[in-house]
């Protein structure tokens, strides 16, 4: 599967994105060694906190199935920035791949792509 590819499967999962409060739909696509891909959307809360992100949304789905073994995620926000993926969803996605390919597209659909190390230096881990 190209980049290309897993971006527009993060994009339509953007589809299904609840978020009343900020507007703004996230969509990721996570891919596993073994090619399999979950999507996730965010999914708001009106305790703002409790908010959960695109892309935590789709590790505890593969977690929740069995899969931890991830190799890149696409990531897709309605933003004239590239949709970074923020501080808590890169920790949670270091806690399975330092190696991750992670790609960040805007609006447009033009995205950039970099490796999750980069992204989070010197992670926490036990
Ligand atoms: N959001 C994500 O889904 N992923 C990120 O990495 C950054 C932020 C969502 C959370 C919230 O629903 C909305 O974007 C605005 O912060």
């Amino acid at each position: 599967m190209t980049d290309q590819e897993l971006l527009d499967l993060a994009r339509t999962a953007a589809g299904k994105a609840y978020v009343p409060y900020s507007h703004f739909p996230v969509g990721a696509a996570l891919e596993c060694a073994d090619g399999t891909v979950f999507t996730g959307c965010n999914v708001e809360n009106a305790a703002y906190g409790d908010t959960i992100c695109a892309e935590r949304c789709a590790v505890v789905k593969a977690v929740s199935e069995g899969h931890t073994d991830f190799v890149r995620i696409a990531v897709w926000g309605d933003s004239r920035g590239y949709c970074m993926p923020c501080g808590s969803c890169r920790q949670v996605l270091s806690e399975f791949s330092a190696d991750l390919r992670v790609i960040a597209a805007r609006g447009d659909g033009s995205f950039v792509a970099f490796p999750l190390r980069e992204l989070l230096p010197h992670t926490f881990g036990f």
